[in-house]
Formats: structure tokens, sequence, C-alpha cells
């Protein structure tokens, strides 16, 4: 398969000042590009499950003149910590308990034994920078060292989503879901300066709360997507069984889009679609119609999450297609029309946040998969031509293509793509730079080791 690499452990934290070049890197790019993803995937003697349970490490590619520097270091999380101190798992991950003898699980959603391995994704917000996970206990991190440096904010909920949209005004929007006899979903607000403490926006009561990885955003709403992937909240805190076993599919559900009013809170909906699953919504906007627009990465069900357990990735099970979808949710009318965008699958997606985020917007970038195996491509999608353009090389295993806009970027997409990749024969893998048009090659910088599968990361410009 080629790509078993990306699941296995890098013990080696390294600082290097210049990376090997092949092509050419744009003297433009002069920022970092910063990434977060799981890096350990074994405690002791023990395997962690799932490919989303594995301790977070934090990795830094800066630009300057053309040169790529490259450093990587574990995120000093508690949850790390306790695997140093003690050689064993200390809280509870996604789909991996700690042993019965150090914890009492029963307690753990209402006590403080959620872990803080933030390795989905960060945020820069203002000056601070913050890694993030699903759980309540985001982690800030010093850029240049990437030493942990403190808890990144209140969470007014028992579970959030590393996928925020930053606010206009310089803030963020995230989703928290607070879980009790009585749950709800809840968006809530946070200012960019530092010492902020959140502010709830819009709620909406839910009795099984939908398992939520991303949320839509356009100029007047917040679109809650619940995939019908739910949980009893009583379940969750009693069961016994690791977090996401606590889930349910429940097709009967419907795929159900609630639209909440950024400013004032006012709930419509739901509006019911048939069933799917998702984990990223691309972007949402009005149209002129009055109708809302929300583009979504869905697949026909949530046994994508199966897929994603570290002996079935490792055993080479191709994970299923995931298709750019777009849900028009009419409030006027209550319907919702589905259709597929573009015929090349698409996962980890971005689009040009700066230009169109909660707008009408032309291109989408992403991993994309030929179904045999894992991403092997990035893709590049025009959804007003309904055309894609793709980079593949055999062997190569790309992940997330961030996008960066050229500083004098004229049109949507005038720039570039920056993704790491693993090369499966090499045994390491490069950060790779794409013309974000035409996904030509620009360069690639070779890092002396392989860097294990992540999920995200962001593109900070120079301060
Ligand atoms: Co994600």
């Amino acid at each position: 398969m080629g790509y078993g690499l990306g699941f296995e452990t890098l013990e080696r934290e390294t600082r290097i000042e210049a990376l090997p070049v092949e092509g050419e890197i744009p003297g433009w790019l002069g920022g970092s590009l910063l990434r977060t993803g799981p890096a350990r995937f074994e405690v002791g003697a023990r395997e962690l499950s799932h490919w989303f349970d594995g301790l977070a490490m934090l990795h830094r590619f800066g630009f300057a003149g053309g040169a790529v520097s490259y450093a990587n270091r574990y995120l000093e999380s508690r949850a790390y910590r306790a695997v140093e101190e003690t050689g064993a798992i200390g809280y509870s991950e996604f789909a991996t308990d700690p042993c019965r003898s150090l914890f009492r699980r029963a307690m753990s959603l209402f006590q403080p034994a959620l872990s803080d391995n933030c390795n989905v994704n960060l945020v820069r917000l203002g000056e601070r920078f913050v890694a993030m996970t699903e759980t309540p206990l985001p982690v800030e991190f010093d850029p240049a060292t990437l030493a942990a440096a403190g808890v990144g904010w209140k969470v007014p909920g028992q579970l959030t989503t590393a996928h925020p949209h930053l606010d206009r005004g310089g803030g963020m929007l995230n989703y928290a879901a607070r879980l009790g006899p009585r749950s709800s979903y809840r968006f809530f607000r946070l200012a960019g300066a530092p010492g902020a403490t959140p502010e709830i926006v819009a709620s909406l009561p839910t009795r099984r709360p939908a398992y939520m990885h991303s949320f839509g955003l356009t100029e007047r709403w917040l679109v809650l997507a619940e995939f019908p992937f739910v949980v009893n909240p009583a379940a969750l805190a009693l069961s016994g069984r690791p977090y996401i076993e606590n889930y349910r599919w429940r097709p009967e559900l419907g795929t159900r889009f609630t639209l909440l009013d950024r400013s004032g809170g006012e709930a419509l909906g739901p509006f019911t679609a048939d069933p799917c699953f998702g984990f990223h919504h691309v972007n949402a906007f009005e149209d002129a119609h009055g109708d809302v627009v929300a583009d979504v990465c869905a697949f026909d069900d949530a046994g994508i999450v199966k897929c994603l357990y570290l002996d079935v990735l490792r055993a080479g099970r191709a994970i299923p297609a995931p298709e750019l979808t777009r849900f028009t949710i009419s409030p006027a009318t209550g319907a919702v029309a589905r259709e597929r965008l573009v015929d090349e699958p698409v996962e980890l997606p971005r689009i040009d946040y700066g230009r169109c985020n909660g707008r009408p917007y032309r291109y989408a970038w992403g991993a994309g998969t030929d179904g045999s195996g894992f991403f092997d491509r990035i893709v590049r999608a025009d959804l007003r031509e309904r055309t894609t353009v793709t980079w593949s090389e055999t062997g190569c295993w790309p992940g997330e293509p961030v996008f960066v806009a050229r500083p004098d970027a004229g049109d949507e997409g005038d720039g570039v793509l920056l993704s790491v990749v693993l090369d499966g024969a090499a045994g390491s893998s490069f950060l790779l730079v794409l013309d974000a048009a035409t996904l030509a090659e620009v360069g690639r910088a070779i890092v002396p080791h392989h860097v294990p599968f992540g999920f995200h990361g962001q593109y900070a410009a120079a301060a």
C-alpha cells in the first residue's frame, strides 16, 4: 500500500535552519505553515486505537527569501505529560480510554478527565496561537519554540470543534455542546484580546447531540448541520465505552440543517435532507434567491469513522470516497436540494478564506483519492465550471493543501498551495508548493524523516 509509514510514530524532535529545496520556493512567502497532528500511536506496550487518538505534535515550516526552515515538537499537553511521567495513557481520547486502574469512566464527562491532546487544528487569534481538539481544552503555544504556553480559552460546554471561523472584528466563532439533563448546541464568540471570555450568541436545545466536527458560516447565519450520528448524553457519561463508541447511526433522523442568526440568535429550521455524514463544511453563503448554500464533504454514512481505526488503516483498507456536496436550503419553502459538485472525491477542504469565507466562491482545494487506498492526490475544484485539476505523484500521499494568497493577488485563488506529502518509497516527507490555479509544482522542501499524517494547519503571515 505504501502509505503505512504515515501512521507510524515519529519520536524525533528537531530544528533545521534550511531544508534541501527542489524547484523554487516563492520569495514572497515570508511566514510560517504551522500544523498539528498525531505523531505517537502507542504508549508503553499499548497501541492507540484510532488515527484521532495519536499524541499531538506541532510542525512549523518557516519561509524566508526562498529558504524553508523546519521544526517539530510534541505538544506538551497534560495528556502528553501524563504519558511521559507514567508511561500510561492518563486521559480519555477519541477512541482509547485510560486503563481502568487509573480512572473512573463515569466521572469523565463532568469531571476534568478529558484529554487536551490538541491534534486536530490550530488557530491564530490576534497574536496568540492555540492548538485545538474537540474537548474544551485548547492549548496555547509559542509559534517560535512550539512550547506549550497555557490554556487557550474557556469553552461553554463539554464538546467543541477545532474548526472555528474568524469573526468580523478579529475574534472567532465556534461551537460547543453543553451536555446534561438539558443538553444544547451553543455558538459562542471569543474576542481576539487575551483574557477575553466567550459570549454565547445562539443556542438550540437537543436531546441527542450529533457528532459535530465543523459548521458553516454566511454573512448572516451560522449553519448547523446535524448528521444522524448521535449520542445519548447519559450513555456518554455512564457507558464505560470510549467516547466515539457511544455514537449511533440513526439514518431515520435524516440530515437536519438549522440556521442561527449571527447577531440575534434567532433560529430557522430544522430543514431536513436525506441522511449522510460529514466532518467538514467547505463554505456557505446566501444566494440571490434568499436561499442558503452549504457545501460539505459528505459520506453516505458514518462508516468513515470506523475506517480510521489504526488497525484498519494499516491493513490497507480503502477509505470511502468523500463527495463534494452542495445543499441548497430554502427557508421560504423548507426544501433542501442536494447535488454533487464534482466527480473527484474531496476531503480536508480549503478555500481562499480571506476573500471568500461566508460568501459566494468559485474554488475549493482538498485531498482526493482514487478509491483504492488513502489520500493520493491534491484536487482543485472549480465550482462554477464543475471541473477539477489534480496533482499526484506515484507513491506519494499528500495531506491538506493550505491555500496562501499572493500578496498582490488579483482574483480568487491567485496564490499557492502548501501540503505536507509522504513519499512512501523514500521513507520521508516533503513540503510541496503548488500553483493554486494549475496545480503545477513550484517547488518542494525535503524533510529528513517522515511526518505522520496529520489533519489541519494554518499559514501565519510574518507579524
Ligand atoms: Co477537521
